[in-house]
């Protein structure tokens, strides 16, 4: 994993060849979900690396075992509506445990500010670590705009998972929260005039839900 101020790129050969199928027109909806699944599981992996552990005590079948726990974390996922759904699914086959909540954005049209249209989230997500899934990091401006929403709602611990970023994303997310450590497999060169990244792999949501 190389890391570059709070931006960590994903560099494991697993992640690299399944984003490269991601990318691939020709992949279908069906092989797309469960690639963003898988990807999801392996990038939780790395972003869930400093859990605390606490100590504990196990019988096994021959003896006392001092061993190590999760030491009741309290985590909640929150994918941004709708693509985010596919990496939630993965990483709570890892963290099943974790919270779900859901922020739905759009971009307003003139004044091109983030708007929240959807929120549901833990009474208690001001006490738990929030991993945020979104699959493409495009303009920085949803993402942002689901940092400040969960910010106003208290939430102190903030780490954002992607699986394409563009340059100008990170700079527009790290600059407005520079607190928020950055996950993804691959940045991009640029964005298109539509916002899309290029070469990206296209409409995620489209992609995952098999729309169009
Ligand atoms: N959202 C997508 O689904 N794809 C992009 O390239 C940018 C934003």
């Amino acid at each position: 994993m190389q890391n570059m101020d709070n931006v960590f790129i994903f560099d494991h050969p697993l992640i690299q060849h399944k984003v490269s199928l991601l990318r691939d027109k020709n992949t279908s909806s069906k092989e797309f979900r469960e690639l963003v699944s898988e990807v999801a599981v392996l990038m939780g992996y790395e972003v869930t690396r400093d859990l605390p552990l606490m100590d504990i005590e196990v019988e096994t079948p021959l003896a006392v075992a001092k061993t190590k726990v999760i030491a009741g974390k309290k985590l909640a996922v929150v994918p941004i509506l709708r693509a985010g759904l596919g990496m939630a699914d993965g990483f709570l086959k890892l963290v099943p445990m974790a919270r779900v909540g859901h922020i739905g954005i759009y971009r307003d049209h003139e004044t091109l500010e983030p708007i929240e249209y959807y929120c549901k989230l833990p009474s208690d997500i001001d006490e738990r670590d929030v991993v945020l899934v979104d699959p493409m990091l495009a303009t920085g401006g949803s993402a942002s705009g689901a940092v400040n929403f969960l910010k106003k709602r208290n939430v102190k611990n903030i780490k954002f998972m992607c699986l394409i970023a563009s340059q100008e994303g990170i700079r527009r997310l790290h600059n407005d929260h520079p607190d928020v450590a950055i996950y993804c497999a691959a940045v991009d060169e640029k964005l298109n005039e539509h916002g899309y990244i290029v070469p990206g792999l296209g409409d995620a949501g489209d992609r995952l839900f098999g729309t169009k």
